[in-house]
């Protein structure tokens, strides 16, 4: 990756660990911007800050253990106090795609539980409209042909990510449909269309899920935090 993108990420994520204090539950995000908010935790928790997680991915997680952060089960919580996490792309009303990395399913469970939603961007990701960046949807193997008819029916022509010469499997053992519909009109409608199709785990539209949204410049300089629009 270009120094000046990891740069604008690595700002952003440094901003967001500045609300995370001494007794929290956290989320951690997954991504090459979420890497970063993870290791400045892990520093934290070195100088005696006392924080448990629950992280978004296996790769999340390990890096979490490579840090010290304590991890905890969904048994031992029922909401976590601040989620930091990436996105693909993000919109002036906060509508988010995520699911670049592949952990949407995972990342969306932990939104869902999370009181206070933080998303750390390089600004290249604030866009007008969603769209350019293909929509990821996780599908169930089984029958995957079918639900990538029924996606291709709500018109976008799709990608089934590869690893190599292999399907991509997520850490839930699913695959994921690349879907790119252009510029997306409504987000929310779309969403509510892909999330009612049999098959689909999970896509990966954040409706009405971040709280702020912390802007990195890859030229450096302060982060900017962004406030939900009303
Ligand atoms: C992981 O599945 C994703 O949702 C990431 O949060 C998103 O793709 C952003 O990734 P980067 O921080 O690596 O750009």
């Amino acid at each position: 990756m270009e120094n000046s993108a990891i740069n604008g990420k690595k700002i952003a994520a440094n901003k967001a660990i500045e609300y995370v204090r001494n007794g929290m539950t956290l989320g951690l995000g997954t991504g090459s911007t979420a890497y970063w908010a993870i290791r400045g935790i892990g520093d934290m928790v070195k100088n005696g800050l006392s924080v448990r997680a629950i992280a978004t991915s296996i790769q999340s997680e390990e890096l979490a253990r490579e840090m010290n952060i304590p991890l905890v089960p969904f048994t031992e919580i029922d909401h976590l106090d601040i989620t930091i996490d990436g996105a693909d792309e993000v919109d002036p009303a906060f509508n988010l795609i995520k699911g670049g990395g592949g952990a949407l399913l995972r990342e969306k469970i932990v939104a869902s539980a999370t009181r206070f939603y933080i998303i750390i961007v390089d600004e290249t990701k604030l866009v007008k409209q969603l769209g350019r960046f293909p929509l990821p949807v996780e599908v169930a193997p089984f029958g995957w042909e079918l639900t990538e008819r029924r996606l291709t029916a709500l018109g976008c022509t799709l990608a089934r990510r590869m690893a190599g010469d292999k399907p991509f499997l997520t850490d839930n053992q699913h695959y994921i449909l690349d879907c790119s519909f252009g510029t997306i009109a409504d987000p929310p409608q779309l969403h509510r269309q892909v999330s009612d199709i049999t098959g689909v785990m999970e896509d990966g539209f954040f409706i009405n899920m971040a709280n702020i949204v912390i802007a990195g410049s890859p030229s450096g300089g302060d982060a900017r935090v962004l406030a939900k629009p009303q």
